[in-house]
């Protein structure tokens, strides 16, 4: 009798969308199931596939999802939860954004979706924020809605979704190490040269025109970041010598998934990301860093 869900992880930055840009993978994702309860309010009953997340709903991001969605319709029966993680914290692959999406997509059908999916992102980013300490949607958006996705505007939310255009295949490499995305935002500049951000927003508009167009050339030329990656850089061992492999590998482009440590490419064909994975783990081989390792088509 339990609803169950499972949401992605996802690539969140893409270079050069610094949150406002985000693609989702088919695999790793986590589930939530959900059922009605007699017990009043929101409660978690298990905790599957990883230790040390808190079953308190208000410090749990799927806890606080549901509550967020049942005082938003005064829901008058229980709920209760569980989470099975396919994906450690920390990642850079959006761990707490797919359990929060799970989390929103599961109680809106317990409820007999009274939200549309596009409606679950306000939502689900209330998982962000109780995670990261910032309500970011680069994540959580194309968890729920799947392809690639753009916030065009957080005041008010502007959600364009715009699916997969082309077909692209993503390598991603996690070493395992844990970075909070609290403290790989805490490091940035708050201020932008403007020479920067001209070249920045020029990047992001080639991605999005090179998406639509299938335009790999295009697409590979935008794969950028002059702002955020260089200051985040310091946080991911190996990161220079890896994104170096992955290019000379023939990867379109590459660089931190999200907020680290995770590293993405993409790449043109299935075969590519698997030569560019080979590449990546050849970087790390003797570093004694462990990773897990996912090569997946952009669904
Ligand atoms: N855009 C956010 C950041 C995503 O880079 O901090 C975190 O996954």
């Amino acid at each position: 009798d339990y609803i169950k869900v499972f949401a992605p992880a996802t690539v969140a930055n893409v270079c050069c969308g610094f949150d406002v840009l985000g693609f989702a993978l088919d695999q790793p994702g986590d589930e939530v199931w959900a059922r009605k309860s007699d017990t009043p309010g929101v409660t978690i009953s298990a905790i599957e596939g990883i230790s040390g997340l808190s079953f308190n709903p208000e410090e749990n991001v799927i806890g606080v999802v549901a509550q967020k969605i049942a005082t938003a319709l005064d829901v008058p029966f229980g709920i209760e939860l569980q989470l099975r993680k396919g994906m450690p914290v920390g990642s850079g692959l959006g761990s707490s954004a797919a359990s929060s999406a799970a989390a929103a997509y599961a109680v809106n059908e317990l409820l007999g979706k009274p939200f549309t999916t596009e409606e679950l992102v306000v939502f689900a980013m209330e998982g962000e924020r109780v995670a990261s300490g910032s309500a970011h949607a680069d994540n959580v958006a194309p968890s729920l809605l799947g392809g690639f996705v753009l916030v065009r505007s957080y005041d008010p939310l502007d959600i364009v979704p715009l699916g997969v255009p082309v077909e692209l295949y993503c390598t991603c490499v996690h070493p395992l190490v844990e970075l909070k995305t609290s403290l790989a935002r805490s490091i940035l500049k708050k201020e932008v040269p403007m020479q920067k951000a001209i070249r920045q927003w020029g990047n992001l508009a080639a991605l999005m025109a090179g998406l639509l167009k299938r335009d790999y050339n295009l697409i590979s030329r935008s794969l950028h970041d002059e702002i955020f990656e260089p200051e985040r850089a310091f946080l991911i061992p190996l990161f220079k010598q890896a994104k170096q492999a992955a290019l000379d590998a023939g990867a379109l482009g590459a660089g931190i998934s999200g907020s680290g440590p995770s590293i993405f490419a993409l790449s043109a064909t299935e075969e590519r990301a698997q030569q560019v994975k080979n590449a990546i783990e050849q970087v790390y081989a003797s570093s004694g860093i462990e990773l897990n390792t996912y090569v997946t088509q952009v669904p």
